[in-house]
Formats: C-alpha cells, sequence, structure tokens
C-alpha cells in the first residue's frame, strides 16, 4: 500500500475495527489440554517474564491451536498468552483438510499446537539480524512446549515447517511463516485440566475479527526476506519438510520436571567469580541427551564451551561427545565485553557455550534448509540448557548480540564456521535493569 500520498493526519487515524464482544466458549477437553500445556511451557507463573527467553522480549511468533469441540468440530484457535485469550477463528472441513496435508492427526482428547513466526516484530527493532532472533527465538519456544507436553504426561509427536497449515494462519497473519507443529495427547492422569474454564477467556471470534491489512513497514520487512520470488513458501528461507518425530513418555520419568519451567530466567548480569565445573558440564551434557531424545538420530549442533577457569579436575566422566572444550581462565573481561558487542553485563561470565556451523551450511542459494535446521537445533538446544541450569542453580542468558569472528578467534574455532548464538553461564547477581528487555509493547489495536 502507498501511504504517500495520504495526509500525514490521516495516516496517524486508527479505527477499534470491532463489532462488540464475540461470544465466551466453554472449552472442549482437547483445548484445555492445549491451553495447560501452554501455561507450563509459554505463558509461565511470573508475570514479569513469560516462559521463554526471546531476544529483545519481542516474542516474535504466533500461537494456534487445532482441536475438535465439543460437536467433534475442528476449529482453528489463535492464543494470546498475554492476555491468557483464546479465539476461534475458523472451523469446519478446510481446518480439517490442513491437518491431513500436514500428516499430523488430531488424538482424542488432544490438540495440535502450531507455532508461526512474525519475523517484523523482532526486526523493526533489530533489523536483518532479528530474522536469525526470530528463528533462534521461536525454537526456543518449541522445544519448551515439546518439554512441558512431555512433563505433563502427554505425548507428542512433532513437525517441523509441516506444509498445509500455512493458508490457515495467513488468513490470520498474512506475513507469518509455519514454524512448527505438535500433536499432544491428553494429559496423564494426575495433569488433566479441570473441566471449568482454565484461566483463560475463550471466544467465538469468526464473526468478529475482520481481517487486518499488515502494516506496510510489516510488509516490508517480510518482502525483504523473499529470497526466491518464483515460490511461494518456498521463496522464504529454509522451506522445508521433517518427517513426523514422536516423543513418547510412556515408562520413563520427564525428560524436564515440571519445577524447572517456572524457575527459568535470563541472568541480567554476572558476578565475578568461578562456577562448580561439574554444574556447567551436567548442564551442557543433559542438554545435549535431552535433545537427543527430542531429534533422535540427528547431530547436534557443532558446540564449543569456552571455561574461563582452569581444569578443577572434578570427578566428571568425559565431557558429552561431540562438545569441544577450551579451558581460557586467563580471558579478559574486556575480551568477553567486546566479543559480546559492548554488552559489559556479561563480561563477568565464567562459561559461555558457542553454537556454531559451517559457513556454507548456513548459505545455500537455492533456498534450502540448512540455516533453518541449523537455528532451529541452536535454540532448541539453549532452551535446555535454561531449564536445566534452573534446576541447578546455575545463572544463564542466551546471546544474540556477538561478534563471530572475534569469539572464533578466543575460542579457537575452525575457520569456515561462523557462530550462530552463545549461551553465557555463570555467577548469580542481584537483578540489574536489562537493557535489551523491555514489557513486550502492545500497541492499541496490535492484530493478535
Ligand atoms: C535469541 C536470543 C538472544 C538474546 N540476546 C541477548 C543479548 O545479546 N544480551 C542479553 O543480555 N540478553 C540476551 N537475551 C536474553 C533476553 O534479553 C531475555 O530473554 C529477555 O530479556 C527476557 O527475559 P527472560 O528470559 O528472563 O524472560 C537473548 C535471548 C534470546 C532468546
Amino acid at each position: 500500500m502507498d501511504v504517500r500520498g495520504k495526509p500525514l493526519w490521516k495516516r496517524m487515524a486508527v479505527d477499534s475495527g470491532g463489532t462488540g464482544r464475540p461470544p465466551a466458549l466453554s472449552p472442549a477437553a482437547g483445548l484445555r489440554t492445549a491451553l495447560a500445556v501452554l501455561d507450563l511451557g509459554m505463558v509461565g507463573t511470573d508475570s514479569s517474564r513469560r516462559a521463554v527467553p526471546s531476544a529483545g522480549a519481542t516474542h516474535p511468533y504466533e500461537c494456534y491451536v487445532l482441536t475438535r469441540d465439543d460437536a467433534s468440530e475442528t476449529g482453528l484457535y489463535q492464543a494470546d498468552p498475554g492476555r491468557r485469550t483464546c479465539q476461534l477463528v475458523s472451523r469446519g472441513p478446510q481446518v480439517a483438510e490442513a491437518l491431513c496435508q500436514a500428516a499430523l492427526a488430531l488424538p482424542d482428547g488432544g490438540a495440535v499446537i502450531v507455532l508461526a513466526t512474525r519475523p517484523w516484530l523482532s526486526m523493526r527493532k533489530y533489523g536483518d539480524r532479528g530474522y536469525l532472533y526470530t528463528q533462534l527465538d521461536t525454537a526456543h519456544l518449541h522445544m519448551n512446549l515439546v518439554l512441558a507436553a512431555d512433563s505433563l504426561g502427554g505425548r507428542v509427536v512433532l513437525r517441523r515447517r509441516p506444509p498445509g497449515l500455512e493458508p490457515l494462519v495467513r488468513e490470520h497473519g498474512e506475513c507469518a511463516e509455519v514454524h512448527s507443529a505438535l500433536a499432544v495427547t491428553a494429559l496423564s492422569a494426575g495433569h488433566s485440566p479441570d473441566p471449568g474454564p482454565p484461566g483463560w477467556v475463550v471466544r467465538d471470534a469468526r464473526r468478529h475479527s475482520p481481517r487486518q491489512q499488515p502494516h506496510w513497514l510489516e510488509r516490508i520487512c517480510w518482502e525483504s526476506l523473499v529470497t526466491h520470488p518464483e515460490g511461494a513458501a518456498a521463496g522464504h528461507p529454509g522451506a522445508f519438510l521433517h518427517l513426523p518425530m514422536t516423543v513418547r513418555s510412556t515408562g520413563r520419568a520427564p525428560l524436564v520436571p515440571q519445577t524447572a519451567f517456572s524457575r527459568r530466567r535470563s541472568a541480567t548480569a554476572f558476578a565475578p567469580g568461578t562456577v562448580e565445573t561439574r554444574d556447567v558440564h551436567g548442564t551442557v551434557d543433559r542438554a545435549i541427551s535431552v535433545l537427543d531424545a527430542v531429534l533422535p538420530g540427528e547431530a547436534p549442533p557443532y558446540a564449543t564451551l569456552v571455561m574461563r577457569q582452569d581444569d578443577d579436575g572434578g570427578d566428571d566422566p568425559a565431557w558429552p561427545a561431540g562438545l569441544t572444550i577450551r579451558w581460557r581462565p586467563g580471558l579478559p573481561d574486556d575480551s568477553v565485553t567486546e566479543a559480546f558487542m559492548a554488552q559489559p553485563h556479561l563480561a563477568g561470565t565464567s562459561a559461555v557455550l558457542l553454537l556454531h556451523a559451517p559457513t556454507a551450511s548456513l548459505i545455500d542459494e537455492a533456498g534450502g534448509s540448512g540455516l533453518w535446521t541449523v537455528l532451529f537445533r541452536a535454540g532448541a538446544l539453549a532452551q535446555a540448557v535454561y531449564l536445566e541450569a534452573a534446576q541447578r542453580g546455575l545463572s544463564v542468558t542466551g546471546v544474540g548480540g556477538f561478534d563471530s569472528e572475534r569469539w572464533k578467534r578466543l575460542a579457537g574455532l575452525p575457520a569456515d564456521h561462523d557462530v550462530v548464538y552463545a549461551v553465557a553461564m555463570g555467577v548469580d547477581t542481584p537483578d540489574v535493569p536489562k537493557l535489551d528487555r523491555l514489557a513486550v509493547a502492545y500497541a492499541q489495536n496490535e492484530r493478535s
């Protein structure tokens, strides 16, 4: 839309677009299952932060739930974790058909949770780097939801970039890209949500949410991502189809206990000092095993752990296979701050997990899946690190503001690799203001 011909004042005008309050619905069993998983894995218990980290707290994604109602009709709901509202936006055979195309079945009493990215929410703050953060943030969330469902006793089938769902979510968010889906069965007995309203407000918004045109800035962001104009979805980086993976909970303890989810937080700074090597070791080791349980048979991301302290020998068994350790006790704070793009609150970090990949695998001129796959695994592993660190009282934060070349030199990484993500670990400090974190801003009339 060309807005330049309009008087500036007219461009600033807004209208509510609403036509009264949509009628309330009573959620059926499948929706209650999904909302219980979202409560644990997305919303969290602390009103000041969500259950997952996000670069600059932008949370650049949308969440949809597909499930059957009491009349056995399949509906598409859009869930807003901030407001704890869930809106029925579509119902009918087209929703069931989309599930078929995605090769996902609706379990009895269960649901399919779909995540769609809205890259501009991060790109408006970080420019092109925001697309990296969008992918990492959404991988964090996807992994957390899989682990939350598992810890509530559900069995999960997960799909990455499934086909068929795009038209459903695009109708409600034109500049959105389907990231992943997970089908979750009814939860085990002790965790099944009460039949009453789960603290969420559920409404039938089919006649009340007129389709909104994306903001022209959002459209420009979206169009800037199209690298291969000949294909629609294939035009965006990483169009890809993955076979379903199943995470079975039968007969084993949850991969992550429920208590870990509410303890998760990002460190706002690190105090100078050293941490127990065994805590870092145990955290990274366990995170790699959890990722392997969720994505069996897939190679974990290349990972190098920089330890800014001497090897204290410990009584630990071997470090996990595939993880490279660099002992760097003399690494000055100034070098760390510079390599973290002048973020002084990260200077005191005791250990840095660098996730990296061959540059060639990240640059796929044919619009393939390399970049997307690397970023998915990096974000998913980092989420497992957060959850394990939370249980050990190890302070941790994901870091997207890093200088890849500097870290390559400091850690002796292969010259033909790039760092895609870093996770800093260390000694906790009392909270200080975290500069990149502002409250998630809801603009008036923001589409949700
Ligand atoms: C992809 C990603 C990149 C991040 N980059 C940084 C960073 O460069 N510096 C930093 O201090 N925190 C960084 N964070 C942490 C966020 O600031 C933090 O998640 C956000 O403020 C919300 O806080 P919470 O995780 O405690 O909920 C990053 C988080 C993610 C997921």
